[in-house]
């Protein structure tokens, strides 16, 4: 049996997380987006003895430049490192992509890290193209995938 559980959280569970993981030059207040408080919206938390360690999110949002309008995006999905490599990522990423699949919508995209690509190629994510520079993040890959039954089911 699984050491890890999924919950949903409230995106002000996530935020700390999100900084620390993935903005630490940012004040807190950065990582409130305001479509955190999107009706649609799912935030995961990942917990060990209690403990959060992971968090992903995921909110309709329509593809950048995409003619497509049913969009979902995954946004700041991070494990703490010393619980990475354990399968947390993966099965927070399958569960935000069952939630968006729950719905008649068609593609979820994220903005990736380039070191990330390897993680979101493994759940189907595809390039859109080159690697965009993001003043702040560093180059940064458009992914999406399509919609639909997750083929790979993620014990951990
Ligand atoms: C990316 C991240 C969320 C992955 O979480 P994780 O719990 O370590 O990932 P998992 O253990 O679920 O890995 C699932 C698969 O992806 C692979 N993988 C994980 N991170 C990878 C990476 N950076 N590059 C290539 N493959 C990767 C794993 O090897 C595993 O493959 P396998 O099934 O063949 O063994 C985590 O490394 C992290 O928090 N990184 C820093 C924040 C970040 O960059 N987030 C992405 C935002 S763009």
């Amino acid at each position: 049996m699984s050491d890890y559980e999924l919950q949903r959280i409230e995106p002000a569970e996530a935020r700390p997380l999100r900084r620390a993981l993935l903005h630490p030059a940012l004040p807190l207040a950065a990582v409130d987006y305001e479509a955190d408080s999107h009706p649609a919206a799912l935030h995961i938390g990942a917990f060990k003895d209690g403990v959060l360690v992971g968090v992903a999110t995921v909110h309709p949002q329509p593809m950048p430049s995409g003619t497509q309008t049913g969009a979902w995006r995954i946004r700041d999905i991070a494990v703490e490192h010393g619980h990475r490599g354990r399968g947390v990522g993966a099965w927070m990423l399958q569960r935000c992509l069952e939630h968006a699949s729950a719905t008649a919508d068609q593609v979820a995209w994220c903005l990736a890290r380039v070191g990330a690509y390897g993680f979101f190629e493994r759940l189907g994510f595809h390039r859109a193209g080159g690697p965009i520079n993001d003043p702040e993040e560093g180059p940064q890959y458009l992914l999406s995938v399509e919609l639909g039954p997750v083929e790979r089911s993620w014990a951990i």
